[in-house]
């Protein structure tokens, strides 16, 4: 089974307080969003391999520590993972970035794909894929599908809020896959959204209803 890790860091928790409340307009919103994502790369990050490299500091020749250049890709899941894609490049500006389009059926609450646009090596990249919500799992699922299909292997999700009956999906669906949340809410309702939540992340992010 997969990590699944809440990151739950003070000033994330009261970042995340922020965007919950329906006053938030849309540009507080958005830089909240950006801003939560950023300080959760740090984390999501934590594991990237380092490797040796001799540097000449002004007093010695020393050994130390650098990346070792294991390649990163974004994938947003269009459209409310787009705000998390800029707190992310923050840290980790050479990472590329790939779009996945998914909606949710407001009916069925099934996923449906419809943009797919990826680096041409995603067999070869350490993926973080982005979403702020993690509800059904539906979205999250059929993504991480579809970019095994084309050769991604090395892969971690990470979301704002997440819903337990979401987690338990994805990592049966998926059980490779690290899952990384700012908060693990109560339960779904009827409607299929996350309770206490934040609302609809995509509308709420861009204006729209
Ligand atoms: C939202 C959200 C996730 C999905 C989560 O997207 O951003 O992608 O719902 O729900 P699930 O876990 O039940 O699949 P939505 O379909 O509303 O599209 P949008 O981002 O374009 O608004
Ligand atoms: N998608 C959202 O944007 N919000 C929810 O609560 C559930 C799905």
């Amino acid at each position: 089974m997969g990590k699944f890790q809440v990151i739950d860091h003070p000033l994330i928790q009261h970042k995340l307080t922020i965007i919950r409340d329906k006053e938030c307009g849309t540009k507080v919103f958005r830089e909240v969003v950006g801003e939560i994502a950023n300080l959760m790369a740090y984390e999501v990050s934590r594991d990237m391999p380092l490797e040796d490299i001799e540097i000449e500091t002004p007093i010695e020749t020393s050994i130390q520590k650098t990346l070792s250049g294991k390649k990163v890709a974004i994938v947003p899941i269009l459209r409310a993972g787009i705000g998390m894609v800029d707190g992310i490049l923050e840290l980790i500006p050479a990472a590329k970035v790939g779009h996945i389009g998914m909606f949710r059926d407001e009916e069925t609450l099934e996923p449906h794909e419809y943009f797919f646009k990826m680096p041409d090596d995603i067999d070869s990249r350490q993926l973080f894929i982005v979403d702020p919500m993690l509800a059904t799992g539906g979205s999250a699922i059929m993504a991480i599908d579809s970019l095994k299909k084309r050769g991604a292997s090395n892969m971690k999700f990470v979301c704002l809020v997440a819903a337990p009956e979401g987690v338990k999906a994805l990592q049966e669906a998926h059980p490779d896959v690290d899952i990384y949340t700012a908060a693990l809410d109560d339960h779904l309702n009827e409607h299929g959204y996350i309770v206490p939540g934040l609302g609809d992340a995509g509308d709420r992010l861009f204006g729209t209803k």
